[in-house]
């Protein structure tokens, strides 16, 4: 940060609202550390002014911003390319400003959530998975699992008709083998929970202030052969990560995702690929400094 000059490119967060993010925070910290020229600041849009901010940053020569709540679908009509995963999941978090002038919608939660899911070695292929939660990153997830070429996925949601929007739109535009939905308080979901390889949790449930809270409460669902993933990660661990590890469950946390999908944004960026390791460990301890 010390060394901006006129050759600095920028890059930036578009969201309302943004103070609380930590992507400035990561994303000035990669660039430092991976010898990038680029600094990028959080920018609080509001709603009808969206436009003008897509096509100001693109007239000032960003290299690209990321995308946060609640804009990851109506950016959408600005983008003159989608990539499959903003496509299918309906959500972009990643702009690229190519050199042709034309912006390109990226989802890196669901490559962050790959990248992440393969660093853990446990054998999702062909396995069979349960997604808490129906919102935009349960459809990262879930689109996510198909690329990992899971067998099956169980949509657990708390409003059932929702589960069922995102288990049809998975269904129909993938491959996957059976894509189901449950409601979260079904009599069936505690036997789907037990069978499943790969439980993850993609609600709000367990997060700070309400860390006392866990999808799900009982213990004896989860074994050591089961992979349960929760994209909260504040806490780190949560409450769910927990009760799953005491049982042997591998456990992977939010935070590996987010600076996934942070290192997969800066390699849309620079069109380069990084030693994921190299950033990744130094990147995840700083990151949870930063939290404490
Ligand atoms: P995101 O884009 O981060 O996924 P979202 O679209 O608001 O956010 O989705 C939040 C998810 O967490 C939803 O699946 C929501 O369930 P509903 O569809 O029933 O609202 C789920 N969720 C949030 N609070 C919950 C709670 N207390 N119990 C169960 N599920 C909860």
């Amino acid at each position: 940060m010390a060394n901006i000059s006129s050759k600095t490119r920028q890059l930036g967060l578009i969201g309302d609202p943004v103070t609380h993010s930590l992507s400035p925070f990561l994303h000035n910290f990669l660039s430092d550390r991976l010898g990038l020229d680029y600094v990028y600041m959080a920018y609080r849009v509001e709603s009808e002014n969206l436009k003008e901010a897509v096509l100001g940053a693109r007239a000032l020569g960003f290299r690209g911003f990321n995308v946060t709540l609640p804009y990851k679908r109506e950016i959408s009509p600005f983008m003159d390319q989608l990539s499959p995963a903003a496509e299918i999941t309906g959500a972009i978090n990643t702009v690229v400003a190519q050199s042709s002038g034309s912006l390109a919608g990226h989802n890196t939660d669901v490559s962050g959530f790959t990248r992440a899911a393969n660093r853990t070695e446990y054998p999702i292929e062909n396995s069979s998975c349960l997604v808490f939660g129906a919102g935009g990153a349960a459809a990262a997830v879930a689109y996510g699992l198909t690329r990992l070429q899971a067998d099956k996925i169980t949509i657990c949601n708390r409003t059932l008709s929702k589960a069922e929007q995102l288990a049809h739109n998975i269904g129909r535009r993938t491959r996957i083998e059976e894509v189901r939905a449950i409601g979260l308080t079904s009599q069936a979901t505690d036997k789907r929970v037990r069978n499943a390889n790969v439980v993850i949790n993609a609600t709000s449930v367990g997060m700070v202030p309400d860390e006392a809270e866990t999808i799900w409460k009982d213990e004896q669902a989860f074994d050591s052969n089961q992979l349960v993933i929760d994209l909260v990660y504040t806490p780190s661990p949560t409450k769910f990560m927990n009760l799953a590890a005491s049982q042997g469950a591998q456990v992977l946390g939010g935070l590996d995702m987010l600076v996934c999908q942070a290192l997969d944004s800066v390699e849309l960026w620079t069109e380069t690929q990084f030693d994921t390791e190299v950033a990744f460990s130094e990147s995840r301890r700083r990151f949870r400094e930063e939290l404490e």
